[in-house]
This record gives C-alpha cells, sequence and structure tokens, in this order.
C-alpha cells in the first residue's frame, strides 16, 4: 500500500493573508533569528578588513546620536557633519542585517525596523501623509534589502526620507548594491539620477566584504530529494508543514501582495515544493526571491523535489539586473534546503 501523505497536507495555495496597515506597521521589529544580534556577537572575518572596519563604523553611528551637541566656544576642532544615514553595502551573507539589527538594538527611543518593502508597502496601506505622520521624530529607521526597482519607489523613497531626516530621525539601510547605483539595469535610473543622487547622498556609505557566512559550514548546493525521501522529510514535520507544487505556488504568489508574504507563511515549519523547475519568466523569479526573503527571516525549511533550488534561475536572468537578488535568494536557500 502506498501512503500519499502529500494529499493531506496543508496547501499554501489555500492560504490568503490579509494584513492590515495597523499589522504592516505592528510588524517593523527584527526577525526572530536576529533577536539577539549584537555588535558583541558579530565576529568579524580577519581575511576581510572591512567587517571590523564595518563593526567600528555601526558604533559611531549610535554613539553619535547619544552625543551632546557641541558648545559654542568648544576649543575642539568641529568634525566633519556627520549624516543622518548608514548604508551597508555587501554581499550575500556577510553579516549586513546581523548589525543592523545590533544598530536598532542598541538605538534608544521609537525605532523601526524592516525591509524595504515592508516600508513601501506601509505607504502604500497608510498613504503618503500618514506614513509620514507616523515614522517622523522616530530615532531610528532601520531599512533592509534596500532596492529600489522601479521610478515610483524612487520618487516615494527619496521624498520619503527627505521628510524623516529633517524631523530629526536617523536612517540606516543595507543593500546588495551601492547606493549611487540604484536602479541600475532595472529602469531607465538615468531619468532619475537627481532623486537617486538625493537619496544617496544622505548616507555615509560602509562597504562590507566577504564570503557568505551561511556558506562557511556547509555545501554549497540546494538539496533535491526523491519523491520517497520527500514524503519521508513531509511526514517527519510535526507541525505547520505545507505541500505544493512549485508552479503552484508560483501561480498563487502572483495573487498576493509581496509585503503579505509574511502573513502567508506566518506559523509554518516548513514548506515542501513539488516537482520545482527553471523558472521562465522575471516576474515569477522576482516574487519567488520575495517569498524566500520571508522564509529565510521567519527560517521556514524548504523540502523540494525537482530542479535543485540553486539552479531556477537560468543564465540569462543571473546576467540582467537583478543578478544580486537572485544569488542572495539561492544563498538563503542552500541554507534552508540542508538543514
Ligand atoms: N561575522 C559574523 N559573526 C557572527 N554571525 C554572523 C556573521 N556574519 C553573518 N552572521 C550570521 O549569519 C547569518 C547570515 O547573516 P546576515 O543575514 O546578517 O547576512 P546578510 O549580509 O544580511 O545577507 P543577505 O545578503 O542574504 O541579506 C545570520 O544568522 C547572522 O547572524
Ligand atoms: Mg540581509
Amino acid at each position: 500500500m502506498t501512503v500519499e501523505p502529500t494529499t493531506t497536507a496543508a496547501r499554501l495555495i489555500d492560504r490568503q493573508p490579509g494584513m492590515t496597515a495597523a499589522e504592516l506597521v505592528g510588524h517593523l521589529s527584527p526577525p526572530p533569528q536576529f533577536a539577539t544580534a549584537s555588535l558583541e556577537n558579530y565576529v568579524p572575518d580577519e581575511r576581510y578588513p572591512s567587517q571590523a572596519a564595518a563593526v567600528e563604523a555601526m558604533r559611531a553611528f549610535v554613539n553619535e546620536s547619544t552625543a551632546p551637541a557641541r558648545g559654542l566656544f568648544s576649543r575642539k576642532p568641529t568634525a566633519p557633519v556627520a549624516k543622518p544615514g548608514v548604508y551597508l553595502d555587501g554581499g550575500f551573507g556577510v553579516g549586513k542585517t546581523h548589525l543592523l539589527a545590533a544598530l536598532w538594538h542598541r538605538t534608544r527611543g521609537r525605532k523601526y525596523f524592516g525591509t524595504f518593502i515592508e516600508y513601501t508597502a506601509i505607504v502604500g496601506a497608510l498613504g503618503y501623509r500618514e506614513a509620514v505622520a507616523h515614522f517622523r521624530g522616530a530615532s531610528l529607521i532601520a531599512i533592509d534589502e534596500f532596492e529600489l526597482d522601479d521610478p515610483g519607489d524612487t520618487m516615494v523613497m527619496s521624498r520619503l526620507l527627505g521628510e524623516l531626516v529633517a524631523s530629526g530621525s536617523r536612517i540606516a539601510a543595507t543593500s546588495n548594491t551601492p547606493p549611487h547605483a540604484l536602479g541600475e539595469g532595472r529602469f531607465a535610473a538615468q531619468d532619475f539620477l537627481r532623486e537617486i543622487h538625493a537619496l544617496a547622498d544622505r548616507f555615509t556609505t560602509v562597504r562590507i566584504d566577504g564570503e557568505d557566512y551561511r556558506k562557511r559550514d556547509i555545501e554549497g548546493h540546494a538539496v533535491s530529494l526523491t519523491p520517497e525521501q520527500f514524503a519521508a522529510r513531509i511526514a517527519a514535520e510535526t507541525a505547520g508543514v505545507t505541500v505544493d507544487p512549485f508552479r503552484d505556488v508560483l501561480r498563487h504568489l502572483a495573487t498576493v501582495h509581496p509585503s503579505r508574504y509574511v502573513g502567508l507563511i506566518s506559523g509554518l515549519d516548513a514548506i515542501g515544493l513539488t516537482d520545482v523547475e527553471v523558472l521562465s519568466n522575471q516576474t515569477d523569479a522576482l516574487r519567488l526571491v520575495a517569498l524566500v526573503d520571508r522564509l529565510y527571516d521567519a527560517q521556514v525549511r524548504i523540502h523540494a523535489t525537482g530542479v535543485p533550488l540553486d539552479q531556477v534561475f537560468p543564465e540569462e536572468m543571473l546576467a540582467g539586473g537583478y543578478r544580486k537578488k537572485y544569488l542572495r535568494a539561492t544563498s538563503r536557500m542552500i541554507a534552508l534546503t540542508t538543514a
């Protein structure tokens, strides 16, 4: 007798998360896996001096915000005016989010931590004016995975950050792209150079080099299971597991706004994806990236059959403007499938 656990398992495609603006705003703190991230438990790789330098830059950034204003007749020479923002630019898995969360934990006062996509979703849900009213005056706005995918984001973010900085807020961001190169290869970024440069100029850029920390200990491949292994893995999951064909998941993702993917996967320990195949279009690929980001934040395991998940982005996609995004998702899927 063959047992088909997949027919009884819950399906991801049956989940329809609705999240109110209040829920989106309420979610603005570091993901659980960064709950204890600190500057002290970040271990800089000695082979890459920029890592230790980044820790120091974070420390200095917090100290600047708490330093008393210098007196008018102070004899000390005036230090160059520190910028209101710090921008961590680096490759995958070098600890950018860790450092951003550490900065957030260290900062006092009203503070927020979210991904770029969460902030844009909140602006969409609340409306621009209400979003400004909500965030203004905060001591820290931490923005993980800063990316400009289209002109709309570019206009909204350059304006929003301008207003927040004017209200006294300080901004910290992470990205796989240096600030002046944001948008390149994705849209006609040259038409928005004024906004992109205005945005970039608010930040001191801190470049972090290094190897993917997630790959320090593991084989760099996503595990693809045989149907038998897959069934066994799913059966071994005690709670919160879904099983769907990969193709159905891609179709479902198209019906949910990416800012709500966090609700889509909430409460799950693992997801099962059957018959994974190479992606054939960029829209699906970008949605998968957004899903993987949320799975990674929540440390939801992936069990999969078919094409190994580190091979779903075809060469021509990897050659385009979203290359870094795809590589980041690959690194994360490798981490989530090996466990
Ligand atoms: N130098 C380090 N010392 C201690 N832990 C680290 C270090 N670098 C990374 N980590 C840990 O490795 C994991 C991956 O790091 P993190 O997610 O911060 O990298 P990232 O640069 O944000 O990657 P991505 O480009 O995928 O967003 C996290 O659990 C983080 O706490
Ligand atoms: Mg990160």
